[in-house]
């Protein structure tokens, strides 16, 4: 069909044209979005991709190109946007059955595991829509694996589960914990070091402070990446910890656990957990949406979800079961299809390439800013985010009027009370003269401030 080919064309004349265009700029007429009225009578698909164009099209959040430097937002794959159009013309649903959906998706998470270096026993994990869901099906696991009558009789009547994460940890595991039952008065945070890691001391010293007072601590949450900083927790001084206590050792690897495709020795320590949580569609740039958990004991996960009805009996089918009995998804996209075109396009090395570059550019801009006189870092960098200030002045609309200029797009924070910026480098095109771009556009919306 001729609109197929146009639809395409339209997606490869976007790509081509993000960097020459505003990063990100206002919507300036929202009519059209928000407000139009239901057809009674359908229209011609060329007339909807003209709307497309029109009204959709100019207005990116803006990770795309390459000055986006906001929160964890890649560009996507040129793998993964090819192949989209084929996933959704496929249209499974990959919940289960012997289908390409659900094989590949064997192959998507085993290469996912081998990327970051994660043991992987036959079952053991799954795509998601995104991290926080990946954390929903972990802590629910650990969860199980400390009260094994949780899913018959709930939470009633029981000494509380405690559960550690440290100040920078992400607030998906929040999320997670409350939704979970576990109750945000018994997350327990951490305090962390100079460079915003967990101190490994101090969550032993709680742990046993926890326990003299007749507490049940169950779970441990570090972070390989974290969103503020990029700080990678001491994985394996966690995991010892961890294992003194008999604690679930989650990773969330949600932004950073792909740079452990270079070997970095950071990351010693990450594949002793119990699960981990990594986002495809973060630094890989897999198009959204794409997570993945990771878990050491697939039987455990499958006792924790599964739930099959008479009319979901697959009595022939793969003796690991279905992907449905080890999460929440019952009708599950064909996410593989993105993920495998990604990595297969990239090859390993491509994927090393591509964090070494952004890591590098990381690092560069943290020399910008520390020779510069205008701004001051704010913590050691380790994987591809700079937190750092503007020193001249503390201004609270310094991101978004960045933003509102168009030629960079930087987001803030706040770090140790005090109000940052941060850039996180995922985009392969991103080059140092962008990164000198980026500082003088921050001082150019200082001065408009
Ligand atoms: C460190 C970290 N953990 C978890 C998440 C949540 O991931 P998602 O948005 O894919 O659910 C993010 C998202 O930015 C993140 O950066």
């Amino acid at each position: 069909m001729d609109e197929f080919e146009r639809a395409a064309r339209m997606a490869s004349t976007y790509l081509e044209r993000v960097p020459d265009r505003p990063v990100w700029r206002p919507v300036p007429d929202r009519a059209w979005l928000t407000e139009q009225q239901m057809p009674d009578r359908g229209r011609p698909l060329a007339r909807l991709l003209d709307d497309i164009g029109e009204f959709v099209l100019p207005h990116p959040m803006g990770n795309g190109h390459p000055r986006f430097f906001g929160w964890v937002n890649s560009p996507p794959s040129q793998a993964g946007v090819a192949v989209a159009p084929l996933a959704a013309a496929f249209n499974p649903s990959t919940a289960g059955g012997d289908q390409a959906g659900v094989l590949l998706e064997r192959t998507a998470v085993r290469w996912l595991a081998e990327l970051v270096g994660f043991p992987h026993p036959p079952g053991g994990g799954l795509l998601t829509s995104g991290a926080s869901m990946a954390t929903i099906v972990a802590l629910s696991a650990a969860r199980r694996r400390a009260l094994p009558d949780v899913r018959e009789n709930g939470l009633y009547g029981r000494a509380p589960l405690v559960m550690y994460l440290s100040e920078e940890g992400h607030s998906c595991l929040r999320k997670a914990a409350e939704l979970l039952g576990l109750g945000s008065a018994n997350l327990h945070v951490v305090p962390v070091d100079d460079a915003y890691r967990m101190d490994p001391a101090a969550l032993r010293a709680r742990i046993e402070r926890d326990l003299a007072e007749g507490a049940r601590p169950f779970l441990v949450a570090a972070s390989a990446g974290t969103v503020n900083t990029g700080a990678v927790d001491p994985l394996a001084e966690i995991a010892a910890v961890a294992r003194e206590h008999g604690l679930w050792f989650h990773v969330d690897g949600a932004y950073g656990a792909l740079a452990a495709v270079t070997g970095d020795p950071v990351f010693e320590g990450m594949a002793e957990a119990d699960s981990l949580a990594l986002d495809p569609h973060k630094w890989l740039g897999v198009p959204v949406d794409c997570g993945c958990v990771l878990f050491r004991d697939p039987a455990l996960v499958r006792d924790t979800f599964s739930l099959v009805p008479p009319y979901l009996r697959d009595d022939e089918g793969d003796p690991l079961g279905w992907f449905s009995e080890y999460g929440i998804e019952q009708t599950r996209p064909f996410r593989a299809l993105r993920v495998w075109a990604t990595i297969a396009h990239r090859g390993r090395a491509g994927v090393v390439e591509l964090v070494r570059r952004t890591t590098g550019l990381a690092r560069t801009l943290a020399t910008m800013v520390e020779e510069s006189g205008d701004f001051e870092l704010m913590a050691p960098v380790t994987t591809s985010i700079v937190a750092f200030r503007y020193t001249p002045a503390d201004l609270p609309g310094l991101p978004a009027a960045v933003q509102r200029r168009g030629r960079a797009f930087i987001t803030g924070t706040h770090l140790g009370g005090m109000a940052a910026l941060r850039a996180c480098i995922l985009h392969p095109e991103t080059t140092e003269a962008d990164l000198a771009i980026l500082l003088d556009e921050i001082r150019l919306a200082a001065k408009e401030l």
